[in-house]
């Protein structure tokens, strides 16, 4: 383990102004996201997809790393500089998503489990070789009629800090990422009570496995209303409840926390980003690792055509440049209107 650049990346994966790009889909998930454009999902199309994304100009001013899958870690830019090249020479970290996904968790009903710990060792090293700098695992949690279960919250939170530990000791900062989904028709003090009940857990086993708070990355998601619920809780009330909930259960000792999307509109997660990190005196900074909150305008006017590509970029920038703004506390709805 190397502690000098395990500081120094996850320091630079939150450094002021910046956020993440998660462009982690899997095979099945970009299948949907192309399905809902009219694209067939082929592997020369989640490239040439990838690469347009990837290759947009100015975007390292806004982005400090993305989250890649397997398959686009191994993939190269249409010039030959494979992915990972190609984002290091823009200063931008590579990083990995290294779970094999949230699978039906026996005798819970309606519950995932994330699997993925065998042979995680030896992954990450072959990461390590490729570029990977930092690494990503997703635990699902849901809310409905008698879940989550204490047996769901507490298998997710071991798994959480197993990966975790695995990832620093081959020298890969982990970002462990327990979501807790907004489908649903519960009310948003339901999602802070399952919020905190999970990250409780989840810190609890990252301190029994002796993983450094120090070396982590939190990717969360944020306290929200379900979104069934009639009641939708504006940006002032979705900060105030998911910052207590953070202040309540996540280390002082860790060098940030990042945000994912979830489904929310791309106009609210920027507004509720900026909502919390407009807050003074916290103890870690607060930015992005959005997947669809940041790519939706770029798919929906990329649409696997060449010709689009361009506009598709400049669509994809604009979003990256909100959030940007957002993670400082410095979004405004009217500078939507305003171009770069
Ligand atoms: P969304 O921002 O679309 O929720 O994706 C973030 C992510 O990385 C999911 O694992």
């Amino acid at each position: 383990m190397n502690t000098t650049d395990l500081a120094r990346i996850a320091r630079a994966m939150v450094v002021s102004g910046k956020g993440i790009l998660a462009a982690d889909e899997s095979t099945g998930t970009i299948e949907k996201r192309f399905k809902s454009i009219s694209v067939e999902s082929t592997e020369e199309n989640r490239r040439a997809y990838r690469d347009m994304l990837f290759s947009t100009k100015g975007l390292g001013e806004f982005i400090s790393g993305v989250i890649l899958y397997d398959e686009t870690l191994r993939q190269k830019s249409a010039d030959g500089t494979p992915f990972a090249a190609l984002l290091a020479s823009n200063g931008i970290l590579p990083g990995i998503k290294v779970d094999a996904g949230a699978k039906d968790m026996a005798f819970c009903p309606g519950e995932k489990i994330t699997e993925g710990l065998d042979g995680l060792a030896k992954r990450c090293g072959e990461y390590v070789k490729l570029g990977a700098k930092f690494a990503k695992w997703r635990a699902v949690i849901t809310i409905g009629r008698d879940i989550p279960s204490a047996a769901c919250i507490t298998a997710n939170a071991h798994a959480l800090a197993r990966y975790a530990a695995a990832c620093q000791a081959a020298s890969i900062v982990p970002m462990i990422e327990p979501e807790v989904l907004l489908d649903g028709e519960h009310t948003i003090e339901r999602c802070e009570e399952v919020t905190e009940a999970t990250l409780r857990a989840t810190y609890a086993a990252i301190s029994a496995y002796n993983v450094f708070p120090e070396f982590l990355i939190l990717k969360t998601s944020m306290v929200v209303s379900g979104k069934g619920n009639p009641r939708q809780a504006g940006p002032g009330e979705v900060a105030e409840r998911t910052l207590r909930v953070l202040k309540r259960t996540v280390p002082a000792a860790q060098p940030g926390i990042v945000f994912l999307s979830g489904g929310q509109s791309d106009e609210s997660a920027t507004a509720h980003l900026s909502a919390m990190a407009a807050a003074k005196n916290l103890p870690w900074p607060l930015t992005f690792s959005y997947s669809r909150a940041l790519q939706n305008p770029a798919l929906n006017t990329w649409r696997g055509e060449a010709g689009n590509v361009a506009a598709a970029q400049k669509a994809f920038h604009h979003r990256a440049r909100m959030n940007s703004l957002a993670c400082q506390g410095k979004w405004r709805p009217e500078l939507e209107k305003q171009a770069a």
